[in-house]
């Protein structure tokens, strides 16, 4: 098929608006899948995604179209719709010169559809308005035409109205794609160049190992080939590469203008870097632009309980993470809670993700501390540095050299009912947030986007800004960098033990043990005897001390509910 005959596109929408339902739809029309197969929702594969319904990591499916007396290559690159996910949503986009941008008729735009539209529109792609649901009797379709006309100020006239659930009018999407979406233009793929692939995304398969989707940018790849990896100067012989149809279909060559797997055949996923880019060996090409990495937004510390094998349970940890390169694993130490590991995610949904599927897999042998953001502090002299850990944060006691604090911010874009507005700006208010813009929308809906801090994000916001509103607001939210912030680190010290007689039911004597600072951490976690063995000798000072005051024993759920803020 000619680079002429090409179409990667993606679709833009808000969680529910039924991305994954029209996809699906898609698929069937071009045979990809069969419908008389439970087929639902081919695209959403990770468990999690099942469960909680929504798309995390981007999957991308090929499909193929007759169209006129000529076959079509189509592309569709899925891509997330939350902004936790942003970079895989712009390396999505990236690989895509069009976007169907799709639309609830009975919800109309949300603030995801406007937050997706703005990032697509400043990528150049070209936009296919799509009303979806108006088969439900609460669609509201002129409602969402004006929307779609004054938000966005495209055509009336281009918006092409379906049914995704019942895949009425759906057959007008791919001559509309294949009519309105430029091909991967001539002038940047070209196949007679050497090769040049950036790395989109990467995932592990247990039976093949690595597994990378690439936009293969220049020339041809094919099995047997030797290629290496820009970045690191690894070499490798392509054991396999195809495309997704849905699943992987190997295919004899690769060329320019495709958006499709490699098997490099190694299992280590630290080898790969998404961005990356990958050229034959002995070719001198420059890489492509490469991408940002991942930056976590959110940590949450897990240390394992008492008596949990902890080299077992990193590798567990790994293995979970395997599939997810922009978690950040780093081993960590706590004063109270010993050896463990600190994650590092891209916002409050990735984590509680993790969060779940960890505490199902580990239950009570793992301790999940709630999340805290990377606070930044400036030192005399220009030294700056990004601490995640309480324990590093400076404690105003001592004479510092600390200028400046400062901590992240989200610029977050809301949007709900416009009788809400008043309780929605109490709310960010509350949360010590800055507004930057207030909108009014057709159809008694409020745009509002204000920045706040990023521990308040993380701290249930999407909660609360849905109780003021009923539940009837939507959120969206792009990192707006560190501001200087006025904060302090609390600590909890020891407590005093106090020491009574009593006789004939009277107290005749009492004696209060005053608080010592440096043992209360060992007694906090004192029911395993070998951690304790091992804080105490460390602790020489405080051992003596605490075989005169006793143990104090907290039940592991206490603590767990402590460090969760419950
Ligand atoms: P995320 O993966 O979370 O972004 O969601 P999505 O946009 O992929 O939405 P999905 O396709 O999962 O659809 C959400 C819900 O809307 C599901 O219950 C679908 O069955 C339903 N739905 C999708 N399209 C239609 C439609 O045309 N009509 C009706 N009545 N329901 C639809």
């Amino acid at each position: 098929i000619p680079l002429k005959n090409y179409r990667n596109f993606i679709i833009v929408a808000h969680i529910d608006h039924g991305k994954s339902t029209l996809s699906d739809r898609l698929l069937e029309i071009t045979g990809v899948v069969n419908p008389t197969v439970d087929n639902k929702q081919v695209l959403d594969k990770l468990d999690v995604e099942r469960e909680r319904g929504i798309t995390v990591k981007a999957q991308t499916v090929s499909m193929i179209y007759h169209y006129r007396g000529e076959d079509y290559m189509l592309h569709l690159v899925d891509s997330p719709g939350h902004v936790d996910f942003r970079l895989e949503v712009i390396r999505s986009y990236a690989s895509c010169q069009g976007a169907l941008l799709l639309v609830d008729a009975s919800e109309g735009i949300k603030a995801q559809t406007v937050a997706n539209f703005y990032l697509a529109y400043s990528m150049n792609l070209h936009l296919i308005p799509v009303i979806n649901k108006i088969d439900l009797d609460t669609a509201d379709v002129p409602r969402a035409e004006d929307q779609i006309e004054e938000t966005f100020e495209l055509l009336r006239d281009d918006i092409v109205h379906v049914s995704a659930k019942t895949g009425f009018n759906v057959e007008y999407l791919l001559p509309k794609i294949i009519e309105d979406v430029p091909a991967p233009p001539a002038e940047k793929y070209n196949r007679e160049l050497p090769l040049r692939a950036q790395v989109v995304d990467s995932w592990y398969d247990p039976y093949v190992g690595v597994i990378m989707l690439v936009n293969v940018v220049d020339g041809s790849l094919k099995k047997g080939d030797k290629v290496e990896f820009c970045k690191t100067s690894e070499r490798y012989e392509v054991k396999e590469v195809g495309v997704m149809y849905p699943d992987r279909r190997p295919l004899p060559l690769l060329v320019a203008g495709q958006v499709a797997y490699v098997i490099p055949g190694f299992k280590d996923p630290n080898n790969v870097f998404v961005g990356d880019t990958l050229r034959k060996v002995g070719s001198a090409v420059e890489p492509l632009p490469g991408f940002e990495e991942p930056k976590p937004m959110v940590f949450v510390g897990a240390f394992p309980a008492d008596g949990t094998d902890f080299k077992k349970m990193e590798e567990s940890l790994q293995h979970l993470f395997l599939n997810d390169r922009s978690v950040v694993f780093q081993r960590t130490t706590s004063n109270a809670l010993g050896q463990g590991w600190k994650l590092g995610f891209l916002g409050s949904l990735h984590a509680s993700i993790f969060k779940d599927r960890l505490e199902k897999e580990h239950g009570k042998n793992l301790i999940i501390t709630a999340p805290t953001v990377p606070y930044k502090v400036a030192f005399k002299g220009g030294r700056e540095k990004i601490i995640s850990n309480p324990d590093d944060f400076p404690d105003g006691t001592k004479k510092s050299s600390v200028v400046q604090l400062s901590e992240p911010y989200v610029e977050a874009l809301m949007t709900f009912p416009k009788e809400y507005t008043g309780a929605v700006m109490t709310l960010c208010e509350n949360n010590r947030g800055q507004q930057k813009e207030l909108q009014y929308l057709s159809n008694g809906q409020t745009l509002m986007k204000y920045d706040i801090p990023t521990a308040h994000l993380i701290d249930d916001f999407f909660g609360k800004l849905k109780g003021v509103t009923r539940g009837y607001a939507s959120l969206d939210y792009d990192d707006a960098g560190y501001k200087p912030s006025d904060i302090y680190k609390m600590e909890l010290l020891q407590f005093e033990v106090v020491i009574q007689a009593r006789a004939n039911g009277r107290v005749v004597a009492r004696e209060t043990i005053k608080a010592r600072r440096k043992d209360v951490l060992a007694k906090l976690h004192a029911s395993d005897i070998s951690r304790r063995k091992k804080l105490l000798s460390k602790q020489k000072e405080g051992k003596k001390h605490m075989k005169s005051v006793g143990q104090v024993h907290i039940a592991n759920d206490a603590f767990q509910a402590f460090l969760r803020r419950e």
